[in-house]
């Protein structure tokens, strides 16, 4: 049965568009668990456009369930890893210019500063997952990379616009998934999966943990947080 890893990033957007102190992320983290959230995952953006690292550094108090920390293989924001020892890292790609995280990591290309980056967070018994694309070559470099998970990529399958394109896009998925399994990797799954769209996905023979945060955090804007979590939880088990 798939864990379900609530981001809350977006909680932490409207916070930032007054840059206020409302509504704040730990709350959110606080109703996630109570809602059935199984982990509670933030990205600390180098533009700290919305994670503070005041949010991370609560939560990593407060969270009573797994905290993933997204970032990017940058060295600052790994000296605050390392300093705030969140249980698991997704390392994803940043540019500070997209809207969200828009493709996978490229373990291949960026292979020493990433390997760097990840030799740190073992030192400090960091579990480390890759975001990548459902790409072989991604999947088999983050094995050799010595990452203990992967975390495929869904945002083609949650952007197909008819169901022959989601449909291809889903047995890329599913082959992608048995591939990392295979090679003794964890399988995560994330990007663009709400409501609708969530179930194929968590279907997927031995998927461990879907990570969901924009169509959780709307639908908690209309029916509450708890119950937005609830949900999902419900969709996906
Ligand atoms: N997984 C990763 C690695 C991400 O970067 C994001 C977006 O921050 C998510 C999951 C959640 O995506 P969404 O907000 O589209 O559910």
């Amino acid at each position: 049965m798939a864990k379900l890893g609530v981001n809350i990033d977006h909680v932490a957007t409207v916070r930032q568009a007054r840059r206020t102190i409302e509504p704040d992320p730990v709350w959110a983290a606080a109703l996630a668990e109570l809602g059935g959230a199984d982990g509670i995952t933030l990205h600390l953006r180098e533009d700290r456009r919305h994670i503070q690292e005041r949010d991370l550094r609560i939560i990593r108090q407060t969270a009573q369930v797994k905290v993933n920390l997204e970032m990017a293989a940058d060295p600052q924001v790994t000296e605050i890893a390392l300093d705030l020892l969140p249980p698991q890292v997704t390392l994803v790609p940043e540019k500070r210019e997209e809207v969200t995280t828009e493709g996978g990591l490229d373990v291949i290309t960026h292979w020493a500063r990433i390997k760097t980056c990840v030799e740190k967070l073992h030192d400090v018994g960091i579990e480390v997952s890759m975001f990548v694309d459902p790409d072989p070559r991604q999947i088999e470099a983050s094995q050799k990379m010595g990452a203990t998970a992967v975390e495929l990529h869904t945002g083609r399958y949650a952007d197909a616009m008819n169901q022959h394109e989601q449909d291809l896009e889903f047995e890329a998925l599913l082959a992608a998934s048995h591939d990392a399994i295979e090679r003794g990797l964890v399988l995560h799954l994330g990007h663009g999966l709400t409501y609708r769209n969530v179930q194929r996905m968590a279907r997927i023979p031995g998927v461990c943990e879907l990570n969901i945060g924009h169509s959780i955090v709307a639908r908690a804007i209309m029916v509450g947080f708890q119950q937005a979590v609830r949900e999902m939880k419900t969709l996906i088990t």
